[in-house]
C-alpha cells in the first residue's frame, strides 16, 4: 500500500471506531510493528537517498496525523464511559443539611415559660445592665444593708450621670420595673440572665438564668404559692416530684421562703427563693400595702435543667461543646 491508500484506509476504518475496544483494534492495524506504515518504514532502507528522504518524511507526518486522531478520539471514548449515571432516583431520601439550635438552656427555659402562661401568667423582660436603685434599693436594699453581701456584684466602670451601673445579680428588679407600670391584679414571670462575681466551680457560674416571677391581688397567699409550684413541678418532672418550703430570708419578702427539690439520691437542693412582697417595696412603687398583697419567688434555671436532665456540672451550658449541645 502507498501512503496515500494508508490514509484513506485508515480514515474510512477510523469513522466506524465507536468505542476503545476497535479504537485500540485500529492502532495496532496502523501504527503497531506489523502494520501497514511500518512496512513502508522498514523498506526506506532499500531506496535511493533522494526518495528514501521524501517518503521517510512523508511517512512521519502520516504517522502523526494518525496518532493525533487515535489520541483525541481515546479521550473522547473514555470520559464517555466514565460519564456518571444520569438518571436520578428521585425517592431517594436526602442528604439532611445540619443546622444549629438551641442552647439546652434556652430550650428548657421556652417550657417552664409554656407551663407558666398555661397557668395565665404572662412574660415580661428587664435589662441585663441595671442599675443600684433596681437591683438593690427598691428592693429593700440600701447601701449599707448587710445583705448587699448575698450577692456578689459586677460593677460597670462606666456610669450614667451619678447612677452607678451594674451587671444585674439577680431578676428580681424586673418586679420593680413592672410594678412602676401598671397596678395589680397580675401575674407576671420574667425570665432571663443575671451575674455574679463569683469563683466557678461545677455548681457556680458567673453567669446562669433565672425565672422571676409574681403574683398580685388583694388576697393573694403563700397557699397560692404552694399551688402554683406544685403545678409547675408536676408538669415540669412528673407526678412522683416532692418539694418542700423552709423558712429563709431576703429583704424583698416578708416572710420569705426556700423551696426546696428531693433528689433521686434523697438529698434536698435549694432550687428557689420566695416569699410575701414587702411593705417597703410596694412603698418604693406607690401602692398601697394595706389595698394589695402577693407573693414573688426566684427560681434558679440551670438547676431546675441540670436536675431534669441529670447535668453534672453547670459550666456545661455555656462551654459551647458540641458534644453536650447536640444532645438536647
Ligand atoms: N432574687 C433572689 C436571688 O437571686 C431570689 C428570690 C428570692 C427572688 C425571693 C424572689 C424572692 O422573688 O421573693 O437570690
Amino acid at each position: 500500500m502507498t501512503l496515500e491508500q494508508i490514509k484513506k484506509s485508515f480514515l474510512t476504518d477510523f469513522q466506524t471506531v465507536k468505542d476503545l475496544k476497535s479504537l485500540e483494534f485500529s492502532r495496532i492495524k496502523y501504527l503497531g510493528r506489523k502494520g501497514e506504515l511500518s512496512k513502508i518504514l522498514r523498506a526506506l532502507k532499500d531506496l535511493p537517498l533522494q526518495k528514501r528522504k521524501k517518503i521517510g518524511n512523508q511517512a512521519n507526518i502520516l504517522r502523526k496525523e494518525i496518532e493525533k486522531l487515535l489520541d483525541e478520539k481515546f479521550q473522547k471514548l473514555q470520559t464517555t464511559n466514565h460519564k456518571p449515571q444520569t438518571t436520578i432516583d428521585v425517592t431517594r431520601p436526602g442528604e439532611k443539611a445540619s443546622v444549629g439550635h438551641l442552647n439546652p438552656l434556652m430550650k428548657f427555659e421556652e417550657e417552664v415559660i409554656k407551663i407558666f402562661t398555661s397557668m395565665n401568667f404572662s412574660v415580661v423582660e428587664g435589662p441585663e445592665i441595671e442599675n443600684e436603685y433596681y437591683n438593690f434599693d427598691a428592693l429593700n436594699i440600701p447601701p449599707d444593708h448587710p445583705a448587699r453581701e448575698m450577692w456578689d456584684t459586677f460593677w460597670l466602670k462606666e456610669s450614667k450621670n451619678t447612677e452607678k451601673l451594674l451587671l444585674r445579680t439577680h431578676t428580681s428588679p424586673v418586679q420593680i420595673r413592672y410594678m412602676e407600670k401598671y397596678n395589680p391584679p397580675f401575674a407576671i414571670i420574667a425570665p432571663g440572665r443575671v451575674f455574679r462575681h463569683e469563683a466557678t466551680d461545677a455548681s457556680h457560674e458567673i453567669n446562669f438564668d433565672q425565672l422571676e416571677g409574681l403574683m398580685l391581688g388583694k388576697d393573694i397567699s403563700l397557699a397560692n404559692f404552694k399551688f402554683v409550684v406544685e403545678e409547675f413541678f408536676k408538669k415540669l418532672f412528673g407526678p412522683k416530684i416532692q418539694f418542700r418550703f423552709t423558712p429563709s430570708y431576703f429583704p424583698f419578702v416578708e416572710p420569705g421562703v426556700e423551696v426546696h427539690i428531693k433528689l433521686d439520691n434523697g438529698k434536698w437542693l435549694e432550687v428557689a427563693g420566695a416569699g410575701m412582697v414587702h411593705k417597703k417595696v410596694f412603698e418604693a412603687v406607690k401602692y398601697n400595702p394595706y389595698e394589695w398583697q402577693g407573693f414573688a419567688f426566684g427560681f434558679g434555671l440551670n438547676r431546675l435543667a441540670m436536675i431534669k436532665y441529670k447535668i453534672p456540672d453547670v459550666r456545661l451550658f455555656y462551654s459551647g461543646d458540641l458534644r453536650f449541645i447536640k444532645q438536647f
